[in-house]
């Protein structure tokens, strides 16, 4: 039984087999026959907000041949204090495979314990798998290999997005640098965890230096609305715009997960001049997500 719940746990080998294969299912996209999803119903279990998310697991899923329902987490009983390890007892005797966005990373894992079907983290507080095995295809894409290029992570350090792709840093063999103010530095023992080679640092202009890849993400992650106002303050200037993106290597790409929030981590100007790239990145969602239910159904 196979789970995508972290990036920490999934081996080299198979990071390497969901990047080939997206780029599979990208090329061949309306033309494959196969259907490993055919005769399965997947829920889509999400407490967050999400566009790219939903949208490419609810296509990849039925374009795989399967069926998928999307339940809003405060729809069901859920939302009304039903344990995570009763909705997954329930849930996993009538469905084939699961896909949860939420908060806490321990639910996600606990629904995978208890449901006993495959299970894939849409987005938790602590990581975002399905997002960095994307932004690792689609540089992949662009620029060929990762290993040995130089991936710099600018904003809020301490989210969802730099502990995903500090995990896959070190299992691909590419430096990441992180540049944060030091309220929003990544914990040190998730850096100690993930090992490989890694820098993390206030000043962003050393950090964007000779990059192959600048990538950002909102300063206000889901759940910390209440802090907007705060974070707003400290993380201004961690933005990536023109005198940045001079800094890194000559083509150099600029990457968003997105939702983008324009002249907050990344300029108006920088964003429209590196659409094609964040866009496409966007797009891969769909390809990616499909390896990745191939993956784990495989
Ligand atoms: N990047 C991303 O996960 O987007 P959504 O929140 O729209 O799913
Ligand atoms: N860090 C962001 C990622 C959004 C895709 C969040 O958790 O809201």
């Amino acid at each position: 039984m196979k789970h995508l719940l972290s990036l920490e746990k999934l081996p080299r080998a198979d990071f390497e087999n969901i990047i080939r294969d997206a780029a599979t299912f990208k090329r061949e996209r309306g033309q494959h026959q196969t259907r490993p999803l055919a005769g399965q119903t997947w829920a889509m279990i999400f407490s967050k907000s999400s566009t790219r998310t939903r949208v490419s697991f609810e296509v990849g899923i039925r374009e795989l041949g399967g069926d998928v329902m999307f339940l809003n987490a405060n729809d069901i009983q859920l939302g009304r204090g039903e344990p995570i390890k009763d909705t997954a007892r329930v849930l996993g005797r009538m469905i084939h495979g699961a896909v949860i966005r939420t908060y806490a990373q321990r639910d996600v894992e606990e629904f995978a314990e208890f449901a006993k079907i495959p299970t894939i983290n849409a987005l938790t507080d602590d990581e975002h798998p399905c997002q960095v095995l994307t932004d690792i295809a689609t540089f992949e894409e662009l620029r060929g290999p990762i290993a040995g290029k130089v991936v710099t992570f600018i904003g809020d350090g301490a989210c969802n997005m730099p502990v995903s792709w500090i995990f896959a840093a070190a299992k691909l063999g590419f430096e990441l640098r992180i540049a944060a103010p030091k309220e929003f530095q990544p914990a040190a023992e998730i850096l100690q965890r993930a090992g490989g080679k890694l820098l993390c640092t206030e000043d962003l202009k050393a950090a964007a230096t000779g990059a192959d890849l600048l990538y950002t993400d909102v300063w206000v992650s889901m759940g910390k609305e209440a802090e907007a106002a705060g974070r707003i303050k400290v993380l201004t200037g961690y933005q990536i715009n023109a005198p940045l993106v001079k800094l890194a290597k000559p083509g150099a790409l600029v990457m968003h997960c997105l939702p983008a929030y324009r002249g907050k981590e990344i300029d108006a100007e920088t964003f429209e001049a590196h659409a094609n790239t964040i866009f496409t990145q966007a797009e891969n969602r769909l390809h990616t997500q499909k390896a990745i239910l191939n993956w784990a159904v495989s």
